[in-house]
């Protein structure tokens, strides 16, 4: 077998065998195949496609090119959670310590926010001390003894993806749906956890700029769980705006403590009640979706989540005294306030820009080694469908940089205000499991 009839095969359309795609996978992660055969070959793909049974053994050639962890030692089902990434998206800080008080048991490895969108890592990281190590014993340790862990993507697991997601981000062929979804869920069922929730997010902020696009990606990815024997179930919510007020890491995490102690924004908390009874539902916790929501706001109501999620940051060495105490956290320099220049009702927020702009205040990285401001961001006044008054305020930029002229005028522009609220613009969920 050799790997110019594979590129060929794909570049005329043809189906690949498993044969086939383990020589590729196997091969360019022992380095026998160069950058240059392999970046022809995800082009073949990203262009011609790939059908369900090709993304079903490219995911499980993927999933078993590093180490696969083991967690049934631990009792009962362990569940996993995953966005495609987004603005302003801290489910996970949020949803872990609501389920997980619950009697749910959360494994997760999380990644870093690279470009516009934040990286659960980061957000953790701006507390102080706090570890994400990369430790398999001490992972199965922390689920089975308090219920959940958040940890880093540990470099010997799928090590495949690793490298072909590096090469993707340089030759245009990260937004194919075989190819993302494969990522995905080849490092996700590597990890260990029984039962997978993907919130598949669309819109101006997202991989997928179309619900259409976002139900064809989630479909793909349940499908992979279900011929693995894996519960995978998947909600498609809308990133046509950030989730909750707050972007950048520690303005974030401020808003996951006040979040956890029922004081929330309405759309951060409502995606984490239903993604918190799908899970509670996958781990067999509750047998339906009203029992699950009332379980998880009790525990929100009577500090159950809280308290779980100060043992979560404590289990990972964070100062908890910050987490008490969030007037603690640094706060930047330079707090601009952005003033509405019209009166009318917000139609939408460019979540994109939101997310690049709070990238260029610091708070995100354009490359993989930029240090990030933890305290740098964009905090938003106002929602879709919000009424707004000319000169009130519609955001605030948080920065310890000088030059944020531009992106004040990009956070404005961002901000469509019309003098009609159109009722299409409500956000829309779909679940598919
Ligand atoms: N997230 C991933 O992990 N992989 C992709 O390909 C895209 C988003």
């Amino acid at each position: 077998m050799n790997i110019e009839e594979i590129i060929e095969k794909k570049r005329d359309g043809f189906e690949l065998n498993r044969d086939e795609i383990h020589f590729f996978v196997k091969g360019y992660v022992d380095n026998k195949i160069p950058d240059y055969q392999a970046s022809a070959l995800l082009m073949a793909i990203y262009i011609r496609g790939m059908n369900k049974k090709e993304i079903g053994i490219l995911t499980d050639e993927m999933r078993v090119s590093g180490e696969v962890w083991d967690l049934s030692s631990i009792p009962g089902l362990k569940l996993d959670k995953h966005s495609t990434g987004g603005v302003g998206d801290k489910v996970s800080l949020v949803l872990g310590p609501m389920v997980a008080s619950c009697g749910g048991k959360l494994a997760k490895m999380s990644g870093r926010g690279l470009g516009h969108t934040g990286g659960t890592l980061d957000k953790l990281e701006s507390i102080p001390n706090f570890d994400i190590y990369e430790n398999y014993e001490e992972f199965k340790e922390q689920i089975d003894k308090i219920g959940m862990a958040i940890i880093g993507q540990d470099s010997k697991i799928d090590p495949a993806d690793k490298k072909l997601y590096a090469l993707r981000d340089v030759t245009g062929t990260v937004s194919s749906i075989p190819l993302i979804a494969s990522s995905i869920m080849s490092k996700k069922l590597a990890s260990g956890a029984d039962c997978i929730l993907l919130d598949v997010k669309y819109g101006s902020g997202a991989f997928m700029k179309t619900i259409e696009d976002a139900k064809k990606l989630a479909q793909t990815m349940v499908d992979i769980g279900k011929e693995l024997n894996k519960d995978v179930r998947a909600e498609i919510t809308d990133m046509d705006q950030p989730l909750g007020f707050a972007v950048g890491n520690n303005l974030e995490v401020k808003e996951v403590i006040n979040t956890l102690k029922g004081n929330g924004p309405k759309d951060l908390i409502e995606l984490c009640l239903s993604s918190g009874s799908i899970m509670l539902q996958q781990g067999k916790i509750f047998d339906n979706e009203e029992d699950a929501r009332k379980a998880l706001i009790e525990n929100i109501n009577n500090g159950k989540a809280f308290e779980k999620f100060k043992e979560f940051v404590k289990t990972q060495k964070g100062d908890v005294s910050y987490i008490e105490h969030p007037e603690k956290f640094p706060v930047a320099k330079n707090i601009i306030e952005v003033y509405s220049n019209k009166s009318g009702f917000v139609n939408k927020i460019n979540a994109l820009a939101i997310g690049k702009g709070s990238m260029e205040l610091g708070g995100g990285r354009e490359k993989l080694d930029d240090i990030i401001d933890m305290s740098a961001g964009i905090v938003l006044n106002k929602k879709i469908g919000d009424e707004v008054k000319e000169g009130e305020l519609l955001a605030t930029l948080y920065t310890n940089k000088e030059n944020y002229e531009k992106v004040k005028e990009d956070v404005l522009n961002a901000f469509l205000i019309d003098n009609v609220f159109d009722e299409s613009n409500i956000s829309k969920k779909i679940l598919i499991d």
